[in-house]
């Protein structure tokens, strides 16, 4: 575990971190896209981190990578690339910067590490895991394999790089009905989301999916009764859900995809009211591109994708920590489970 009162006493040694409401006033550009959901006063506090990590970022010749759920002081203020977990897996590969800082949860930036090994890749906080990724190991898959004679095993990419490495193919939301239709057996095994895999399970009804029984702990947590009630309150409001949410909340919801989905739906769509079934931040980062929607609706918060703040952004430019490293054998394995996914759904989308 990161011991703050160090790390905060190391950066007060360094950096200039007091608020500062003339920095930030100079930041305008990057304050105009989040100004609907953080406080002037909260953007001085950000202003100063903002301004050394992106210092920080030119001098160790580093990329921040963003996932959609970082909150929207990272997503608008550091990133260099945002996106939903497919999207950062091929931006992983393309990254020329030395050091790719990695800003979302450790199966992330381990799938950096094994797409791009030749880069430092930090997370800056080892602790920021993911209920799916811990819910399965290769002894999981071995079951299935055994329970499942000749079944390929398609995991979702929030699985461990020996996980990965122990399966035939990954997925990810945006294209795991595509993967699983797209494969020639008949029944497949999907791992480690039981809800994922029971609606790609609606999508490819011809297809036996098989599924381990794991769960994301933020979508697990709305049900179809909620979003019924939430609708007869707010007539109009248009119900978009992550597909790692339970299939009657799925069936209840209007659309379901993807973050990056989620986001191009909206974007799209453009409905006068809008309830994002998915993690907190998705709506605060897009709320000031799509200023007709208006974002209504309980959210739930990832306690996992929150370990990553502005200040452990700074400590790990600053220190070079934390590296994530991946045995050489499994990430090889992990790579082309990875590698697979991307080259099938590119394929498929040609
Ligand atoms: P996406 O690939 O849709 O961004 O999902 C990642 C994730 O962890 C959602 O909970
Ligand atoms: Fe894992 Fe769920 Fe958090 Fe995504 S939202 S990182 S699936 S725990």
């Amino acid at each position: 575990m990161l011991d703050l009162t160090f790390i905060r006493s190391e950066l007060a040694a360094h950096y200039d971190l007091a608020p500062d409401p003339d920095l930030a006033a100079k930041m305008s550009p990057i304050y105009a896209k989040i100004d609907k959901v953080v406080t002037p006063f909260d953007f001085a506090t950000f202003a100063p981190y903002i301004a050394a990590i992106n210092a920080l970022k030119a001098e160790r010749n580093a990329a921040i990578l963003a996932h959609n759920y970082m909150t929207p002081e990272i997503y608008h203020g550091v990133a260099d690339v945002v996106g939903d977990s497919l999207q950062l897996a091929i931006e992983a590969t393309k990254v020329q910067a030395d050091v790719i800082v990695q800003c979302g949860v450790h199966f992330m930036a381990e799938t950096s590490k094994v797409l791009n090994p030749s880069k430092i890749v930090l997370i800056p906080d080892m602790d920021a895991g993911c209920s799916l990724a811990e819910s399965i190991t290769q002894a999981g898959i071995a079951e299935m394999r055994a329970r499942y004679p000749g079944a390929p095993v398609v995991s979702y990419v929030n699985t461990t790089a020996e996980v990965k490495a122990a399966s035939d193919i990954c997925c990810t939301s945006s294209n795991a009905a595509q993967i699983v239709a797209g494969l020639p057996d008949e029944t497949v095994i999907m791992t480690p989301d039981k809800y994922l895999a029971q609606n790609v399970a609606k999508l490819v009804p011809h297809k036996n999916i098989v599924w381990w029984d794991g769960s994301c702990i933020v979508h697990e947590q709305y049900t179809a009764e909620d979003l019924r009630e939430f609708r007869s309150w707010n007539p109009g409001t248009r119900i978009i859900a992550h597909p790692e949410c339970p299939p009657d909340v799925v069936a209840e919801s209007d659309f379901s995809g993807s973050t990056a989905g989620i986001i191009a739906y909206v974007e799209k769509e453009q409905p006068e009211k809008a309830m994002l079934v998915t993690e907190c931040s998705m709506a605060s980062n897009i709320a000031e591109a799509n200023p007709a929607v208006d974002f209504v609706g309980p959210c739930n918060m990832c306690p996992y994708m929150k370990k990553i703040t502005l200040e452990k952004i700074l400590w790990s430019l600053h220190s070079m920590e934390t590296p994530v490293e991946v045995d050489a054998a499994v990430a090889e394995g992990a790579r082309q489970a990875v590698q697979r996914m991307i080259d099938l759904s590119q394929k498929l989308a040609a």
